[in-house]
């Protein structure tokens, strides 16, 4: 079903006949609005900003592309088109048709699903609020408010559904993903990555590279759910969440390059001279890498879970891609875990976040691959790696295990004592704050970060992403 603009909430989930439904959406609107004027990128309310917005739910060409002001953004509900005859693809109901409707067993765990996937979505928002004032380049701060008013309609997505299938605790549900804020000391966001601020746009690219990469794991698998408005939502946020990866990807790369390109001006590779031409030396990037990484690695929740086994077996949420595998059952195949007392073998039902973190992991590699073949075409030896596993978690079988990025256990007190060699220090995040100055002018560029290879939707570098007015 296309898309309807002509309404006050677009969709292609036929709101206009069911009244009550629309009437409550209506009514969580202006809360939305309301929200995004106080927690929303700061200072933007004036600005054009060259936006792309979903037309369609097909492959082809879903978007559409134009300036618009983001608080005239038309968020809505979007769901991919039903796929006839689609039967539950894993777990014990494998084969059976899907659910159009939440089985009544199974509300509560897919309400919290719902839930924590929801509140990720503001939590992004608010963390990057106040990135616009030290945009690298009108063409990032595009991007940047692309991703804003993405997270925000999956927001939308997530209470349409609570709306939609959960009644009363729904609706509760859905003011209360309004309430909590991001790193606030009283009512925070659910997750801890989500509440860690993101105050420079190293910390952006990294953040959206690998703590949406794990919004984009989360989606596939719940891509997989046997409740059928579930695994439509998420394919198509899915689409919207490939822009973020790219934004990530093409971020850290950038920096990587223009920190090479001092290096060879220079003719040093010493991070102190790299600092004074004004860019990030690779060993500061690793060390953002490696506090990311091992954040994000947490989202994934500990490596046995009878969680994970129940969500499995009842058909609320697969493995990513669950086509790849030969066995959708797992009612008794095995799982080697590596845990700090040894080898040991579990369930697979209840290793399904590792099994989960692991396909993570695998994708986040190919990033670095193509990161270090820049740093390796350059002629340098320096290669970045993404840290051990085991390395600080705060959960699961390693959280609280002290050991070094390459996984080797160390003393309690050599771990802190180097921490600041492994994740940035207060003089790493000083020196990259010292670089954040506002850069607005078209096709100019901030000395810290390289431009990309291309402008948004075959514009020119130099075309006027956002007018500020
Ligand atoms: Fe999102
Ligand atoms: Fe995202």
């Amino acid at each position: 079903m296309s898309i309807n603009y002509s309404e006050r909430i677009p969709n292609n989930v036929d709101l206009a006949n069911d009244r009550t439904l629309q009437r409550a959406l209506e009514h969580w609107q202006p809360r939305f609005l309301e929200w995004w004027k106080e927690m929303g990128p700061r200072d933007s309310a004036q600005a054009d900003v060259y936006l792309r917005t979903a037309v369609g739910v097909d492959a082809q060409g879903w978007a559409s592309y134009g300036a618009v002001k983001m608080p005239d953004y038309r968020w809505g509900i979007f769901l991919a088109d039903r796929v006839p005859d689609r039967t539950i693809g894993f777990g014990d109901h494998y084969g059976e048709p899907v659910w159009q409707q939440v089985p009544g067993e199974l509300r509560s765990q897919f309400r919290r699903i719902i839930v924590t996937q929801g509140d990720t979505e503001p939590a992004s928002v608010e963390q990057q609020q106040r990135l616009g004032l030290t945009c690298p380049s009108l063409y990032d701060l595009r991007n940047l408010f692309q991703v804003n008013v993405e997270e925000g309609r999956h927001l939308w997505a997530m209470v349409y559904l609570l709306h939609a299938h959960f009644g009363r605790d729904g609706r509760e549900e859905a003011e209360e993903l309004l309430s909590r804020h991001s790193g606030d000391a009283d009512k925070p966001r659910i997750l801890g990555t989500f509440n860690e601020p993101i105050s420079d746009w190293l910390s952006f690219f990294m953040f959206t590279y690998f703590t949406d990469r794990d919004g984009k794991f989360q989606l596939k698998s719940l891509a997989e759910s046997g409740f059928d408005p579930l695994a439509r939502t998420c394919r198509f946020m899915l689409t919207e969440e490939a822009h973020h990866m790219f934004v990530g990807e093409s971020g850290v790369g950038r920096v990587v390059k223009r920190s090479l390109e001092v290096m060879k001006e220079i003719g040093s590779d010493d991070p102190q001279a790299v600092r004074n031409h004004g860019a990030v030396d690779l060993p500061t990037i690793q060390r953002y890498l490696n506090f990311w990484f091992t954040s994000s690695l947490d989202l994934f929740g500990s490596e046995v879970s009878s969680n994970a086994a129940s969500s499995f077996a009842s058909g609320i949420k697969g493995r990513p891609d669950e086509t790849q595998y030969q066995d959708h059952v797992c009612s008794d195949a095995t799982f080697t875990l590596e845990t700090p007392q040894g080898q040991g073998s579990v369930s697979l039902r209840n290793a399904m976040n590792e099994v989960m973190r692991q396909s993570y992991v695998k994708d986040c590699e190919l990033g670095i691959r193509r990161w270090n073949m820049q740093i390796q075409r350059a002629g340098y030896a320096f290669r970045l790696a993404l840290p051990s596993l085991h390395f600080r978690r705060s959960i699961g079988a390693w959280a609280n295990v002290p050991t070094d990025p390459q996984g080797k256990p160390v003393g309690r007190e050599e771990y802190e004592r180097r921490m600041v060699e492994w994740i940035p220090s207060e003089t790493d995040r000083a020196f990259v704050h010292s670089l954040m100055n506002r850069v607005v002018e078209p096709g100019k560029m901030a000395g810290w970060i390289a431009p990309p290879d291309r402008g948004i939707n075959n514009l020119p570098m130099d075309y006027e992403y956002v007018r500020l007015n």
